[in-house]
C-alpha cells in the first residue's frame, strides 16, 4: 500500500497541513493511516482536537529505530499511509523517505522555501541512490495566494520546475486551512462515525 511522506527542511512550509488535507480527503473513501515522525507531535495536537472519522488514524512514532517497522505495520491495516515528518534531516526522516512511494515537499513561493524544496529534492536522490532505486518526489505549492503571480513568485516556480516535478494544484492560502490546527478535523466536514 503506497506510503507517502511530507518532507522539506523549511520549517512552516506546510508539511503537516498538507498531510491532513490530503489524509482526510483520502479518508472519505478509504483506510488511511498517518504517522507522526515529527518530535514536535503536531499532528498528534491536530487528531486530539476533533473527532476524526473511522477511516483516519494517527500514530506517532517511537523514533527512527522503530519506523520501518511502524510503516510496514500501517500498510498491512490501511491503503494509505501517510508520514509527517519533521523540518530538519535526521535519520528519521531518511528512513521514512527511503520507505517511501512518494515524497511530496511543500513549498512557499519564497527563495528560502525554494532553497530547502532543491535541499530536499537531493537528500531524496541520495537516499535512493543507496537504496539502489529512485524514488519518486513531487513539490507542493502550499500558502500561497490565489490572486495573479508576481515576477518574484513566478521565478521561484521556473526554478523549481527546472529541478523537480511541480504538482499542478497548490493549496492557497486560507483560513480554513490553518484553522485545522485550532479546530481540528479535515478540510471538509467529518461526517459522524
Ligand atoms: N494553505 C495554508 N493556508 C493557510 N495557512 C497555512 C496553510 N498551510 C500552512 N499554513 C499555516 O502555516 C503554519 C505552518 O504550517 P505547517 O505546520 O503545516 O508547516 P510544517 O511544514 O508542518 O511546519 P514544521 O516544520 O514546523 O512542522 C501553520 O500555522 C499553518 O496553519
Ligand atoms: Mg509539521
Amino acid at each position: 500500500m503506497p506510503v507517502i511522506s511530507f518532507a522539506t527542511s523549511k520549517g512552516g512550509a506546510g508539511k503537516t497541513t498538507s498531510a491532513i488535507v490530503l489524509g482526510t480527503e483520502l479518508a472519505e473513501g478509504t483506510e488511511v493511516i498517518m504517522i507522526d515522525a515529527d518530535p514536535a507531535k503536531r499532528l498528534t495536537r491536530w487528531s486530539s482536537l476533533a473527532p476524526l472519522p473511522p477511516s483516519v488514524k494517527v500514530v506517532r512514532s517511537q523514533g527512527e529505530r522503530f519506523i520501518q517497522d511502524e510503516i510496514s505495520d500501517a500498510q498491512r491495516e490501511a491503503s494509505f499511509v501517510l508520514i509527517d515528518l519533521e523540518g530538519s534531516a535526521s535519520r528519521l526522516t531518511s528512513f521514512a523517505i527511503a520507505e517511501s512511494d512518494l515524497v511530496i515537499i511543500p513549498s512557499g513561493e519564497e527563495q528560502q522555501d525554494a532553497d530547502a524544496a532543491i535541499e530536499t529534492l537531493a537528500e531524496i536522490e541520495m537516499e535512493g541512490r543507496a537504496r539502489r532505486r529512485a524514488i519518486p518526489s513531487a513539490i507542493l505549492f502550499a500558502r500561497t495566494s490565489a490572486a495573479v503571480k508576481s515576477k518574484l513568485e513566478k521565478h521561484i516556480h521556473r526554478e523549481l520546475m527546472k529541478v523537480g516535478r511541480v504538482m499542478k494544484t497548490e493549496l492557497h492560502r486560507r483560513t480554513a486551512f490553518s484553522s485545522l490546527h485550532n479546530a481540528g478535523g479535515g478540510a471538509s466536514p467529518v461526517r459522524p462515525s
